[in-house]
């Protein structure tokens, strides 16, 4: 297994992180996640552009810029021969004594990307999934996709500890996102989603998904919505890399319609599935 690390490649062994690493002390860094579908980065320019975003928010350089990041991703994705993969990679503001301040002098940034295999995954919740409503603890600049992720971390862990595959969370009773994953629900055939503003990541597969819903001719709003109304919607589902259009059926005790896929939910699915074949 060859990893990324900063412009070299290494094996797997070999990436060593310094004790003083500021990604490592106070989770100062960015990360993407991507998918690897026929050999091919998916959705490759969003996912950079949303990495050149969150260097920007957190003011910190990249090491250098992202068409060599794509030359680089490119062939990590030959060495290790996966047509079809999952890349994580991340950079953080680099090692040097532990002071929360940005460092004075011009430290390099340490960049660390690896790709594990994957199915094709078509349909990973045919039966769909149950989730768990939680508040939302995170910051207030959930739009930023950074290293630091205790407040999902611990949602997720809840939820894991209630049988739910994931939560949905929402600040006073206002739905904003999963811990891993963006939300949706569906009622009277219009589909709606939380704003993407700074209570969620902008998720590449949301933006993607509300391509595929004006492509399909389903209405989309983007407001805030309740859990109230999430509750008592026709169709709810979750969007993430790993996950496309993961169906939920059912939210702590509540049935979600009739606890099975929705219809628009399955479309929406079908459809992606065509667009990565
Ligand atoms: N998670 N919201 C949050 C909080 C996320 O962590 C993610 C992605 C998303 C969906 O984003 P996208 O569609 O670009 O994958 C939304 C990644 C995959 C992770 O942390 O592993």
């Amino acid at each position: 297994n060859t990893i990324l690390y900063n412009d070299s490649f290494l094996a797997r062994e070999q990436g060593k992180v310094d004790m003083e690493d500021r990604g490592y002390q106070f989770g100062d860094g960015i990360y993407e996640a991507l998918r690897v579908y026929n050999g091919k980065m998916f959705l490759l320019d969003l996912h950079m552009k949303r990495l050149e975003r969150s260097a920007r928010e957190l003011r910190l350089s990249l090491p250098y810029d992202t068409d060599h990041l794509v030359e680089n991703l490119d062939k990590l994705i030959r060495d290790n021969q996966m047509d079809y993969g999952y890349i994580y990679f991340q950079i953080t503001r680099g090692a040097i004594a532990r002071k929360h301040r940005f460092p004075l002098e011009k430290i390099d940034c340490v960049l660390t990307g690896s790709i594990e295999a994957t199915t094709k995954d078509e349909d990973l919740y045919p039966d769909g999934i149950k989730v768990s409503l939680l508040d939302d603890i995170r910051w207030l600049r959930c739009d930023i996709k950074t290293l630091n992720l205790l407040g999902n971390v611990l949602a997720n862990q809840e939820a894991f500890e209630k049988g739910s595959a994931d939560a949905i969370l929402h600040r006073d009773g206002v739905v904003t996102e999963g811990t891993t994953c963006n939300a949706f629900m569906v009622k009277d055939g219009i589909l709606i989603t939380h704003p993407a503003d700074h209570f969620i990541l902008n998720g590449i597969t949301r933006i993607f998904v509300l391509q595929l819903a004006e492509r399909l001719g389903i209405p989309v709003e983007e407001r805030t919505y309740t859990t109230d109304e999430l509750l008592h919607a026709d169709e709810v589902f979750l969007t993430s890399t790993g996950e496309r259009v993961a169906p939920v059926i059912q939210i702590d005790e509540q049935l979600i319609g009739n606890g099975v896929p929705g219809p628009i939910s399955k479309r929406l699915l079908d459809a992606f599935n065509g667009e990565v074949e």
